[in-house]
């Protein structure tokens, strides 16, 4: 009864054994930088992996990513058109009564749309959205974007006119398309944010932070590689953290095998 007993515990202790070997391994494999590189957000717009789009991108504001993008081209050709109405359904020109987007403003808009869908270096901060359920699957929650970056969109866009705060949330769905979607009232941007940081988190929902750090923050349109090294960078960060976590549990659990295969 009692050596029953022992060869019942004894086999517990190789299967447990081997399954913390297999989940490691399988734990080892997901927290690799490479797993946070290269991709694309789950969501209707964007391409499964990121590739060339090449010449059929040309002119338009989405090019600095034609050679390798989660956008396709037909999708800068609607930015360019009309901004975010055939991606979203969400107007722009929101209060046509008072004033429409002036342009230096809109350029702004155009290039962070580019940015959401066409970039391959938005890996490391993709994560699941709870929230939509038709759109997308995934999002981004806290791209550092360059101080710079957001300073100039704010103050270009900071005469112009929204009437929303937080543009994830609060439309009108049955008015999609049109100014009459707006939740709130017609107030310059200036008068919604009191400075360039609120407007940057506050608009899109926390997709992004205002980022005071030059040397570790992604522009809205690429200079050189810098965006790919932050990127780069940031996926090193997560999987090392990741690889600390899998050693401390691999660790606990190889100690109490020990033990309990000694006493
Ligand atoms: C894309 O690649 C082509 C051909 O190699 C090159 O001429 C072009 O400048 C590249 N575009 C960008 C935006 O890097
Ligand atoms: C491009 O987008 C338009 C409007 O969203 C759509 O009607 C059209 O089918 C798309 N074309 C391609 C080639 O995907
Ligand atoms: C804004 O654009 C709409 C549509 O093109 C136009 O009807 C409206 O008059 C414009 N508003 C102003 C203030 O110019």
């Amino acid at each position: 009864m009692h050596d029953m007993y022992t060869m019942l515990s004894k086999r517990m202790n190789l299967i447990l054994f081997l399954g913390v070997i297999f989940w490691c391994a399988v734990f080892v494999h997901s927290s690799t930088a490479d797993d946070y590189l290269n991709k694309c957000i789950s969501s209707t717009n964007h391409k499964n992996v990121p590739g060339k789009e090449g010449k059929a991108m040309e002119n338009y504001h989405c090019t600095p990513w034609q050679n390798k993008s989660c956008c396709t081209w037909n999708t800068t050709d609607n930015i360019d058109k009309d901004g975010a109405l055939s991606l979203y359904n969400i107007v722009w020109d929101q209060c046509p009564k008072i004033q429409n987007m002036s342009d230096k403003c809109k350029q702004h808009f155009k290039r962070d749309t580019c940015f959401y869908e066409c970039s391959p270096n938005l890996g490391p901060w993709i994560v699941a959205d709870t929230t939509s359920k038709k759109t997308r699957k995934e999002r981004v929650r806290n791209v550092p974007i360059c101080k710079s970056d957001c300073e100039a969109w704010f103050s270009d866009c900071s005469e112009d006119y929204t009437c929303n705060d937080n543009w994830a949330t609060g439309w009108d769905w049955s008015k999609k398309g049109t100014p009459a979607m707006c939740p709130k009232s017609c107030k310059k941007f200036k008068d919604y944010f009191s400075s360039a940081k609120q407007f940057c988190e506050k608009l899109f929902d926390g997709s992004f932070v205002y980022s005071e750090n030059n040397e570790n923050c992604m522009n809205m349109v690429p200079v050189g590689d810098n965006n790919v090294k932050v990127s780069e960078k940031k996926a090193e960060d997560l999987a090392s953290t990741a690889a600390r976590i899998q050693q401390s549990i691999f660790g606990v659990l190889l100690s109490s095998l020990i033990y309990n295969l000694l006493f």
